[in-house]
């Protein structure tokens, strides 16, 4: 298995919005980054974003210009999972479900070399039962990175019930190689940060439903009164009310107690179609860029 400083190249599936951060992350750490998706529009817009996301950072002078070029040139698009047979470290981003996780892991543990490290980006899926769906359960981890990855500066480790200590020493210096603080979860529903954050998040909607007070005092409660950089309400949609109500399902699932059970206004505005920013109106309305509205 590789060490942290012999993961050389790394494959990132899904270049969604994580994907393409966690990709950028891995080519200016040195990295050969191989970027997977299903839809070729996506791989597109990923290197278009990620290509001005590291010039910008070149104009402010955080970045040479020369490594951010040759970061630009160390990530190649690949269009199906045999082309990361020679990846040491595959980090999976894509759509947040278990059957459809798991059944890449399945084609990953067939083609990846014996000693790649796969691991999930999963805002809630247990890594122990990814790790069931392959032979090397030793080698499957968590690595939950946060929204927008090459800004914030927190990455989840997550220990599935088989995943070796080495895996866990390797999956952690990698992370500081990417400039992150890390910190470490058993495989429990939430994890540390949603264990947390989504019943905050859900206290929040049951005030707003019960007519506690308005959503722009709720949310100025909580910046002012805890000093947090943003109310939990307009959090909320920057997460995605839908990521927010599956997170919730699964703790309330998980952890089979009625403090985890969303609100019945948090599902209502999911069910209308009101899933945050990404869709231009969640607790809030946002004014829309064409480029950002998902289908
Ligand atoms: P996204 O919808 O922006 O991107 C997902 C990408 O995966 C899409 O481009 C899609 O075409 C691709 N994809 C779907 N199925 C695929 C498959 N079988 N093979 C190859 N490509 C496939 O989603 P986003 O927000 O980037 O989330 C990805 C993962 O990261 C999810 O598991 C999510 O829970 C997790 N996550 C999301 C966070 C967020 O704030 N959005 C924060 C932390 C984790």
């Amino acid at each position: 298995m590789a060490t942290a400083s012999e993961i050389a190249a790394v494959g990132v599936i899904g270049a969604g919005q994580m994907g393409s951060g966690i990709a950028q992350l891995a080519a200016a750490a040195g990295c050969a980054v191989l970027l997977l998706d299903a839809d070729s529009a996506a791989l597109s817009r990923a290197v278009a974003s990620i290509s001005a996301s590291l010039r910008r950072l070149a104009a402010k002078g955080q970045l040479s210009q020369a490594s951010c070029e040759d970061s630009i040139k160390r990530i190649r698009c690949v269009s199906t999972v045999q082309d990361l047979r020679d990846a040491d470290l595959v980090i999976e981003a894509i759509v947040e479900n278990e059957d459809v996780k798991k059944k890449l892991f399945v084609e990953l543990d067939k083609i990846t070399k014996p000693s790649a490290i796969l691991a999930s980006n999963t805002s809630s899926i247990s890594i122990t039962r990814l790790a069931s769906a392959t032979k090397r359960p030793s080698q499957v981890i968590g690595m939950h990175f946060f929204n927008p990855p090459p800004i914030m500066k927190l990455i989840e480790i997550i220990r599935g019930a088989d995943t070796s200590d080495e895996v866990c020493a390797a999956v952690k210096s990698f992370s500081e190689r990417l400039g992150k603080s890390v910190i470490c979860s058993q495989d429990y529903p939430g994890f540390i940060v949603n264990r947390i954050l989504m019943p905050m998040i859900n206290e929040a909607f049951w005030a707003l439903y019960t007519g506690v007070a308005t959503k722009e005092d709720i949310d100025t409660g909580m910046k002012l009164g805890t000093n947090h950089p943003m109310g939990p309400l307009q959090l909320a949609d920057f997460i995605g009310l839908d990521v927010c109500l599956s997170v919730l399902r699964v703790l309330h699932n998980g952890l089979g107690d009625n403090k985890y059970s969303p609100c019945p206004l948090l599902v209502q505005y999911v069910d209308a179609g009101r899933l945050g920013k990404k869709r231009g109106l969640g607790v809030y309305p946002y004014a829309q860029k064409s480029s950002s509205v998902k289908p």
